[in-house]
């Protein structure tokens, strides 16, 4: 039976990254529809589910996207609730990219260091990815500092990982350009700049100090990097007694688990691929 992929984006166009990926990872058919909103997703599960007999609907998956990360989170859990009984598909929720990439940063870091006990520091903490790369490194035990302009962004994402990872060891930050960031960093194993495109988060003179830093991985693609020094190819690059990741290094092994995780949607019909199971998924490929 032929494998039919089911896109939903909350974007008005659905994602031309996500439907290339999607062929692909070989499926047959990719219905995409754009502009999704949470009253759509009954009447489009129902389509999806009501069409072919229970032991085939492991045949046909959906696919969550588009920009706005909290809209995809809210249509994962519409989606979720449309199902009943054996009549539901898998699903994967990879709004922005932000499961894959922080998923792939995460094991990146992983290759290098190991993570229980290690001191991370995540600029740029409260963004879609910065936040998903906070709560793997919890889940992983890292110690977890996250960095933000303004700390009460930092301590809501400090209470929604722990909420996530129950017994998480984390720590929430705003530290002023300077000598605040310096200490920051001085104190990390690994930093994780996750901040915005273009925006540059930490200086590299300021890195290159530091003695206990082993791991530093940059996700900005747009110059400037966020991190000064590193390159967007960097994979694996030794800099300054480091190991550097930029965000095309850290690419290669996102577009491998987003890949891996769409044609895995397809082995069973129950199947709900989130942070965690994106990253367990990431897990089996390295
Ligand atoms: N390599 C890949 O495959 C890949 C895939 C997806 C995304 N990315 C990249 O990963 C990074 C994170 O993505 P995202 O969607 O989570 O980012 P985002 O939401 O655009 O920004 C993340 C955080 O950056 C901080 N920020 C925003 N503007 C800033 C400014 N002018 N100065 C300092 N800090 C600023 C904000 O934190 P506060 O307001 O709390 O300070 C924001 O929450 C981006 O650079 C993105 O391009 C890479």
């Amino acid at each position: 039976m032929q494998r039919i992929l089911v896109q939903f984006d909350t974007d008005a166009h659905p994602s031309s990254f996500d439907r290339v990926v999607a062929v692909d990872a070989g499926v047959d058919h990719l219905f995409s529809y754009g502009g999704v909103r949470t009253a759509d997703a009954v009447p489009l599960v129902h389509g999806a589910i009501f069409t072919r007999g229970p032991q085939d609907l492991k045949h046909t998956a959906i696919f969550i996207g588009g920009s706005n990360v909290a809209a995809g989170e809210e249509l994962l859990n519409c989606v979720r609730s449309a199902f009943f009984g054996p009549l539901r598909v898998s699903v994967m929720m990879d709004s922005n990219g932000s499961n894959t990439t922080a998923a792939a940063a995460v094991l990146c870091a992983r290759k290098h260091l190991p993570l229980a006990g290690a001191s991370a520091l995540v600029l740029g903490g409260t963004g879609p990815v910065g936040r998903r790369v906070a709560q793997l490194l919890a889940a992983e035990k890292a110690e977890v500092c996250v960095a933000s302009r303004a700390l009460e962004k930092a301590d809501e994402v400090c209470r929604a990982v722990v909420e996530a990872v129950p017994g998480a060891r984390l720590r929430s930050l705003a530290p002023k350009p300077g000598a605040a960031l310096a200490e920051a960093v001085a104190g990390a194993n690994l930093v994780v700049a996750a901040g915005a495109a273009g925006v540059e988060l930490l200086p590299a003179e300021m890195w290159r100090a530091c003695d206990r830093l082993r791991v530093a991985i940059d996700l900005n693609a747009v110059p400037p990097a966020g991190i000064g020094g590193i390159s967007a190819t960097d994979k694996a690059a030794a800099r300054d007694g480091a190991v550097c990741y930029g965000a095309i290094g850290v690419g290669g092994l996102k577009m491998k688990i987003h890949k891996a995780a769409l044609s895995r949607l397809f082995e069973s019909n129950d199947q709900v691929f989130d942070t965690a199971a994106i990253y367990r998924i990431g897990e089996s490929l390295i």
